[in-house]
């Protein structure tokens, strides 16, 4: 069962599910490997951590194609190289096509940080502040059409404090990123 975690900048989640996938021995536990890690972004931190662990690496510049379904094709040719039981989006910040959703069915996941349905989109942590809620988040969710609106798998709550800004929550909220989506990854992965 291999892996495809897709980033775009830190990739704090995909490290979070790397770390994971050695502590909990994965690959004798789940026969899962994360087999490959893939930026649109050619600076990506991620890909520092991934390439310093020897992990496969590669870039598919979105800046380098003429149209999100000339992007998309791309990205899905660098995927399927791995044959991936599983495609995660960690911390990938560009809208999918419905025809790469549909190729990738079933095995399609992503988090967002929000308690969805409560704010799908950008800026999560301002508009919660800014609606004056209690509680902030984060889901993890099978990826469809409709942008943040799949099967919900994995939800965390933290509290919204006095004083918060969206940099402060933001850090609380991704956290929780880090311990919820490695757990669902693996349960995922252990129905493959
Ligand atoms: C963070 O805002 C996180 O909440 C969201 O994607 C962004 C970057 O995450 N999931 P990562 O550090 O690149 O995983």
């Amino acid at each position: 069962n291999n892996l495809v975690i897709l980033i775009s900048g830190t990739g704090s989640n995909m490290a979070a599910i790397v770390r994971a996938a050695e502590r909990e021995r994965w690959a004798e536990r789940l026969g899962a490997r994360v087999a490959a890690v893939i930026s649109n972004r050619p600076g990506a931190k991620g890909l520092d951590f991934a390439r310093e662990r020897g992990m496969a690496t590669a870039v598919v510049d979105h800046k380098a194609f003429d149209g999100r379904e000339a992007f998309d094709a791309a990205l899905m040719r660098a995927i399927d190289v791995h044959q991936p039981a599983l495609v995660v989006l960690a911390g990938f910040m560009r809208i999918l096509t419905p025809g790469f959703v549909a190729h990738y069915a079933g095995r399609l996941v992503n988090i967002h940080p929000s308690l969805l349905p409560a704010f799908p989109g950008l800026h999560t942590h301002q508009r919660a502040l800014d609606e004056g809620c209690k509680l902030a988040g984060a889901t993890v969710h099978r990826v469809t059409a409709e942008l943040d609106h799949g099967e919900i798998l994995a939800q965390a709550a933290v509290p919204v404090l006095p004083g918060d800004t969206a940099d402060t929550l933001a850090a609380r909220v991704l956290t929780q990123e880090h311990l919820i989506y490695p757990q669902a990854v693996a349960y995922l992965l252990s129905k493959k």
